[in-house]
């Protein structure tokens, strides 16, 4: 029978590569997006054409009834990827990014929380079932004007992990999956020079590797895993002296004017 995955920010970048990786080998998909049009765009070029549901991951009914559906028309998936998620420039002292800061966290976590709610008894039942988290690198130390982003993936991290001994003993894999930077619409904005960047094609067939082995927890691509490794252990005096004067992420008025200028 052929392979069921569930999968959130379908409509660009990781998401797109993913429903497209996926489509190809046959699987059947249930792919969640606001951009709905973006989503039959990218339907219409699928076989098996998937389930599309225009939902907002914030909108825990309106994904109840988006995994009710699939589960009703197609079975429990075999696979539910937590993947849709924001990245934005913040700084603290400016007051209209604290509701950046909180669409942030209510996006990258507890989106993620309403991904995953609605599979879990039904994974439980079937005594099967992978979800996947996709986190971030971001969240392994605290990144200068990027505050809000490290703190939600970080969030992610332990929150994917907490999942992962809960529900270990019912036969659910629980997978997160940390990327490097991969080159999809979400980096295109960055003007600073990007590490060990990948395409989202090759991204995208590491993490499905990773997936398919059920590995608890993956950094990708390795040459950022061996980064971070040393980022994580790097005592606070020597990383605050590496990043003191890395160039940070622009805040979303800086974009504007730099886009009017
Ligand atoms: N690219 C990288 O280098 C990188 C590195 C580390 C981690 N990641 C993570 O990988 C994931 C995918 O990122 P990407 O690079 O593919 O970014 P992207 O191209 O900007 O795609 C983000 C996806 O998430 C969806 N999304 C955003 N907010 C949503 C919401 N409220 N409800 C439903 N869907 C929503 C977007 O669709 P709509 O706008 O249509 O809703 C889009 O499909 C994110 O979690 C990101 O943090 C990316």
């Amino acid at each position: 029978m052929a392979l069921k995955v569930f999968l959130t920010g379908a409509s660009t970048g990781i998401g797109e590569a993913f429903a497209r990786h996926y489509a190809r080998e046959g699987v059947q998909l249930g792919l969640v997006a606001r951009s709905g049009d973006k989503l039959e765009a990218l339907a219409a070029t699928l076989s098996p054409r998937p389930a599309i549901y225009s939902v907002d991951v914030r909108d825990r009914a309106g994904m109840n009834t988006a995994a009710a559906d699939f589960i009703q028309r197609f079975g429990v998936p075999d696979i539910v990827i937590a993947n849709a998620g924001v990245s934005k420039g913040t700084l603290t002292e400016h007051a209209e990014d604290i509701d950046v800061f909180q669409q942030i966290f209510d996006i990258n976590v507890i989106g993620m929380v309403n991904t995953f709610h609605p599979f879990i008894v039904p994974m439980r039942e079937a005594k099967q079932g992978t979800l996947v988290g996709i986190a971030s690198v971001a969240g392994f130390r605290g990144i200068p004007g990027g505050g809000a982003y490290s703190a939600s993936k970080a969030a992610a991290i332990k929150y994917c992990e907490s999942l992962r001994v809960e529900l270990k003993r019912d036969g659910i894999a629980v997978v997160t999956i940390c990327p490097g930077y991969i080159r999809t619409p979400m980096t295109a904005v960055n003007r600073f020079k990007m590490p060990f960047i990948i395409g989202v094609e090759d991204a995208v067939k590491r993490f499905a590797r990773a997936i398919e082995r059920k590995a608890s927890f993956a950094v990708i691509p390795w040459k950022m895993g061996m980064a971070a490794r040393v980022l994580r252990i790097l005592p606070n005096w020597l990383y605050d002296l590496a990043f003191t004067r890395m160039p940070r992420k622009p805040r979303d008025d800086e974009l504007k004017k730099k886009d009017a200028a």
